[in-house]
């Protein structure tokens, strides 16, 4: 992840003037209405005491391109998320309940592929938003289930299709005999606040199949070797992280300069209202490492004199 910022800015400090204006430009003729997708992982609500982890299982389902060109790589991804909250299956009937007898809406329905079931409103869902996604492609069919166990067992699950394509950095000075960890970042957005202990996101169990069929590579010429995931929770960096990735530093007069104020404070806190004084807060991330890949056909492509 770290080298896939070092990058970004480098590349972003090269860019030529006449580009920097373009992009002003084009900022500007962007209409405000034009949203960009949310993360299909967006959740909702905070946690209670209760639930402190969130273990998270990843399916590579398909790798559906590696941009060698544009250094991007597509995949889908099943994801299950797991955790215990003692309130969520009752909260779930209860919804449920009130909206089938017409007393209430639903703005959040357990699942997307069967309306009119059930009501997830008021659980708590975990916020995780993907570090270097480049876009989450809108015409791919969504598969979103909520579960929920009720008491004594409690636990509750998440299961979501994610199809991402993701930027990175990839080394190509041996290519075609490269192998690559194609990597998926995702960060665990602090929705606990300050009096709660804080969420661990843990890996779980990961696979690079799952439901596509028949055989043969994913993508012409690429293999999957394997897939890990690798959890860490580390403290937001602090007050240099911006300033030194800035050409520019913050004007003196900016209240929440980016270089002028704590960086945990900027973006490790829960969003709303702060109450000082700030506490400094861990960032959980989870890397999806697809590790390495090779390509699958390098011997018979040598061997048939091919070449790029
Ligand atoms: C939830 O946590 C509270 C306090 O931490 C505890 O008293 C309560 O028993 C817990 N509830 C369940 C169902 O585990
Ligand atoms: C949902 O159910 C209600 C009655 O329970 C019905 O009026 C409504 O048309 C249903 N909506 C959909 C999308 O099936
Ligand atoms: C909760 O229920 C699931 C599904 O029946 C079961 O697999 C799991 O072991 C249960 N967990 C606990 C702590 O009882
Ligand atoms: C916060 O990060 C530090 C340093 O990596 C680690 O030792 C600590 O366990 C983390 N705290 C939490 C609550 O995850």
């Amino acid at each position: 992840m770290e080298l896939c910022c070092r990058w970004h800015w480098r590349s972003l400090l090269a860019l030529p003037l006449s580009l920097a204006v373009a992009v002003l430009l084009l900022a500007a003729a962007v209409p405000p209405a034009a949203a960009q997708m949310l993360s299909p992982l967006a959740g909702q609500n905070s946690p209670n005491l209760n639930t402190t982890e969130v273990f998270m299982s990843v399916y590579l389902d398909r790798l559906l391109e590696v941009d060698e060109k544009n250094y991007r790589h597509s995949e889908i991804l099943y994801f299950l998320l797991t955790w215990n909250d003692p309130d969520a299956a009752a909260t779930i009937a209860d919804n449920t309940a009130r909206w089938k007898a017409g007393q209430a809406g639903c703005d959040r329905q357990c699942s997307d592929f069967a309306g009119n079931i059930t009501c997830c409103d008021g659980i708590f869902l975990p916020s995780l938003t993907f570090a270097n996604a480049y876009a989450f492609p809108q015409d791919r069919p969504s598969q979103d289930r909520i579960l929920a166990v009720a008491a004594p067992n409690n636990s509750v699950a998440w299961m979501v299709y994610v199809q991402v394509s993701c930027y990175q950095p990839l080394k190509l000075q041996h290519f075609p005999f490269d192998s690559f960890d194609l990597v998926v970042d995702l960060t665990l957005q602090n929705t606990w606040g300050p009096n709660h202990p804080g969420i661990r996101l843990l890996p779980s169990s990961a696979g690079t199949t799952l439901t596509a069929s028949g055989a043969g590579d994913a993508v012409s010429q690429w293999k999957i070797d394997y897939i890990t995931l690798q959890a860490d929770s580390t403290p937001a960096p602090g007050q240099q992280f911006f300033a030194m990735a800035s050409a520019l530093q913050s004007n003196p007069a900016d209240p929440l300069g980016l270089t002028t104020t704590s960086a945990p404070f900027l973006r490790a806190l829960m969003p709303g209202v702060v109450e000082p004084p700030l506490q400094r807060q861990n960032m959980s991330h989870v890397g999806v490492m697809l590790a390495p890949f090779g390509l699958c056909c390098s011997i018979g492509r040598f061997a048939a004199g091919c070449s790029r």
